[in-house]
């Protein structure tokens, strides 16, 4: 059989998808994977079942559909406060996954260099493999995930083509602060570097935070390929739309990029998802506060069970530290935490380039009742960590 490529043979097992198995295997709360385990807007559900009836069916504008994009257009154009013309800078994608897919193939030619913070959503890396450019990983330092701002000046002393910037962040539920962001500006600048922004949790800020929409700084929206998705702000992980946004000139190169990638996102789910788009500014302030209701839920819990964590400023995410419990490998604690405790996280190394071996990420986005029945497990930890040592 002839060899597949070397490519694909440097990607491992998503650890989060190892760990949602694990879950299934030990009948674990399974708090690994990022998405809802509640429904979306009854209004959506009413859009998706006209729009399955009605349609469209058949394939929309590659870039977009025109309605989602008008309406995508309103509403990007409110909230990053930038004049946004929906023919000229969105391409729509499936999801921001693809959306940083393109991102990275439109910015960078095989062997460039590219800016990744870690820890790091796990898909840049995949992301820069298969754009075939080189990541140069600059460290956010637990537990408060700061950067060096001169190891991030090293970074782009290396002359790299594009940055990464995951705002609000997974794992770590960093929200970046206007200085930091205009700190990178000034070395984007300085270095002529494109920022590729990945801002699926630009509606999941907790107050004090603030989102700052990268290509809102001065002059920054010229070198910015802003990219998210519909899927955390409206809880449609699985409808998998997603958008790229950028000045015309890079949108023309991106659009083809996405087009022979996906050809486009799934046409009765656009034409669906506009009803979405068109809520009032009361349901992003209603999403935030239920979200900071789940926040505090669980972060309550985890202090109930006198457990050590970074508090998130942004995301759905938190990072517990585990290294009072006295294992060396994260990945052996995670399966035993499933396994004995029945909750599943996920292996904070599986997110760090550096060896990061004391963090388990759980992610919080889930009913009241599945976060209750998480804490009163963890209750039991401390007790089921001294049976396991003694
Ligand atoms: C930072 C980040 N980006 C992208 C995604 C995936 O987004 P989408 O569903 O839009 O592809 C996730 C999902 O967990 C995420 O955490």
């Amino acid at each position: 059989m002839p060899q597949t490529s070397n490519r694909t043979s440097t990607f491992s097992e998503s650890v989060i998808r190892r760990m949602t198995r694990v879950a299934n295997q030990h009948g674990a709360i399974n708090l690994s994977q990022g998405f809802p385990d509640f429904d979306p807007p009854e209004a959506l559900l009413k859009a998706a079942e006209r729009t399955a009836r009605e349609g469209p069916h058949q394939y929309a504008v590659t870039w977009g559909a025109q309605d989602f994009r008008t309406a995508l257009a309103k509403k990007q154009s409110r909230f990053m406060g930038l004049p946004l013309d929906p023919d000229e800078h969105f391409v729509v994608t499936c999801g921001s996954t693809e959306a940083m897919m393109v991102a990275m193939m439109t910015a960078c030619n095989p062997g460039d260099k590219v800016i990744v913070f870690s820890p790091f959503y796990e898909n840049y890396a995949a992301d820069a493999i298969l754009s075939g450019a080189q990541p140069i990983y600059v460290p956010l330092h637990p537990p408060d995930f700061s950067f060096d701002p001169a190891e991030l000046r090293r970074a782009f002393e290396q002359q790299p083509k594009a940055l990464v910037l995951c705002n609000p962040a997974n794992p770590s539920g960093k929200v970046f602060t206007c200085e930091e962001l205009l700190y990178i500006a000034s070395l984007a600048e300085e270095f002529d570097t494109f920022v590729l922004t990945d801002e699926v949790y630009e509606h999941i800020v907790y107050t004090p935070h603030h989102h700052t929409y990268f290509a809102s700084l001065p002059g920054m929206f010229d070198r910015t390929l802003s990219c998210s998705s519909l899927s955390k702000t409206y809880s449609i992980t699985g409808w998998r739309l997603g958008y790229v946004i950028a000045p015309p000139a890079i949108v023309n190169q991106a659009r083809k990029v996405h087009d022979f990638l996906t050809v486009g996102a799934a046409a009765p789910l656009q034409a669906a998802a506009v009803t979405g788009l068109e809520l009032p500014d009361s349901y992003y302030g209603e999403l935030l506060a239920e979200y900071t209701g789940m926040r505090d839920l669980f972060l309550g819990y985890l202090d109930a069970a006198g457990l050590t964590y970074s508090r998130p400023q942004g995301a759905y995410y938190v990072m517990v530290d585990i290294s009072e419990f006295g294992w060396n490998d994260d990945v052996e604690f995670a399966e035993w935490l499933a396994r004995e405790v029945g909750v599943a996280g996920v292996p904070g190394s599986s997110f760090f380039h550096e060896p990061v071996r004391h963090l388990i990420r759980f992610h919080f986005a889930k009913r009241a009742e599945t976060l209750a029945a998480a804490g009163s497990r963890l209750l039991t930890l401390r007790e089921k960590v001294r049976a396991q040592h003694a």
